[in-house]
């Protein structure tokens, strides 16, 4: 990306490196595939983020889904990280982490009131809230609290992220957010529920978006309601302006986040906090995918690297068609290169991890997929049988396992007997 300056993952010698570390030592240690993270640069990415915006009243909310190893979050909780989460289940990892409730955020169309009660009892900072019967529920959970339920209104501004139509969430035809021009209404109501507090308005129109267009758009929207119903006596006090900014996979060019903080402040004008809720531009371009190469096989006018990662593993080429660079971790000048399909041991078509990538390699060379710090490791599965595989951070030049790799008994583990035919 183009602003990440410090190159923590780099070849030297012909080796793949991570941060003082040769990847060859880590895939030996801990086996392939596995997963690895360069923590320094999550910190300076987070970094970027928090002192772009200067004086400006604000707060960083890492979007969890992206990565939510616990170790990753307790090392933001550290740095004074807010978090964006949403599920009750991502409540208690921050929560585990040491996350402060008064940051953590909560988003999602389909919140249930076992969450909402959660997240109260736990004195959560806002509910970005998505509708109207959600709005209801929220007062109803509240009311048994004895809480008033700080929220914002997600705005769906109705505008073209211009990224993978799966990945976009700010147009009319999403299920995300309430319409820009139901919002006063939904406002009215808001005199009807007395366990809820009105304190923003938030949006999050896709993600890997590499223009800012979309966002200013959005903001100028979503801070023109703002004035408004501020006009009409609401207190608008928070500007939750969502996470999406893009990394460079390939020829990307999004901007730096300098720009990206400049440009939404901008927009959004003086006088309130403004909250972002960056995900895969935090963690994204800090991890590797690393994995062995079993077989090369030939096909008909093709050939195919069979390799032991999988879309268990890396969803997203199977689920988005999007491309992540794949490289050997030790490159082989002495061989030739041919151009292979880079797939898995899963049994799909859509199980490949890269097409057409013209690789130097031979049956046990290892392979790093790059960028796959976000949406890896959370968007992985068990299908096939497959057990997850381990994390590994690099902090200070050193690798710490920071999560083993699952056992098949693990997998079997929650599963039980028809009653009366246990032997
Ligand atoms: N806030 C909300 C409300 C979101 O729904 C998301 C992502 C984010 C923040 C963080 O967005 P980011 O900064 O990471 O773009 N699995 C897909 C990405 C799905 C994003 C879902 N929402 C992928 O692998 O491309």
């Amino acid at each position: 990306m183009s602003n990440s300056d410090l190159q923590l993952i780099r070849y030297q010698n012909g080796e793949l490196w991570i941060d003082g570390v040769a990847v060859s030592t880590i895939a030996a240690t801990h086996g392939t595939p596995c997963f690895i993270y360069a923590w320094r640069q999550i910190e300076q990415n987070w970094q970027a983020y928090d002192s772009a915006f200067g004086s400006q009243p604000h707060l960083v909310c890492y979007a969890v889904k992206a990565n939510s190893n616990l170790t990753i979050l307790k090392q933001l909780a550290a740095l004074g990280s807010g978090f964006d989460i949403v599920s009750g289940g991502e409540l208690i990892r921050v929560l585990q982490a040491g996350g402060d409730p008064t940051r953590i955020v909560f988003s999602g169309v389909g919140k249930q009131a076992d969450e909402m009660r959660a997240a109260l009892e736990a004195g959560i900072r806002m509910f970005n809230v998505e509708s109207v019967p959600e709005l209801e529920l929220l007062n109803l959970v509240a009311g048994t609290t004895g809480r008033k339920a700080p929220i914002a209104l997600r705005i769906n501004p109705d505008v073209d992220a211009g990224t993978h139509p799966y990945i976009s969430t700010g147009l009319r035809e999403n299920k995300f957010g309430i319409p820009i021009a139901q919002a006063a209404k939904v406002c009215e109501r808001l005199h009807e529920l007395p366990h809820i507090e009105l304190q923003g308005l938030a949006c999050h129109i896709g993600s890997q978006l590499t223009e800012l267009t979309p966002f200013t758009e959005a903001v100028r929207q979503i801070a023109g309601l703002a004035d408004e119903l501020s006009g009409a006596g609401h207190a608008i006090n928070q500007l939750d302006l969502g996470g999406g900014l893009g990394i460079r996979y390939d020829h990307e060019t999004p901007p730096s986040r300098a720009a990206y903080v400049a440009a939404l402040c901008t927009a959004a004008g003086p006088g309130r906090t403004i909250l972002i809720e960056p995900g895969r531009s935090l963690v994204g371009e800090a991890g590797l995918l690393v994995t062995r190469v079993n077989y090369l096989k030939e096909g008909e006018g093709r050939h195919f690297a069979i390799v032991d990662a999988a879309m268990t593993e890396l969803m997203r080429p199977a689920l988005y068609n999007a491309w992540q660079r794949i490289e050997p971790i030790a490159q082989r000048p002495d061989l030739t290169t041919t151009t292979y399909d880079v797939v898995g041991p899963v049994c799909e078509t859509g199980d490949f991890l890269g097409k057409g990538r013209a690789l130097a390699i031979r049956p046990g060379d290892i392979l790093a997929i790059r960028d796959t710090g976000a949406y890896g490791f959370t968007m992985s599965s068990n299908y096939n049988s497959r057990p997850r595989v381990p994390e590994i951070l690099v902090r200070d030049h050193q690798a710490m396992l920071i999560r083993r790799r699952e056992t098949v008994s693990e997998l079997m583990a929650a599963e039980l007997e028809l009653a009366g035919e246990s032997d």
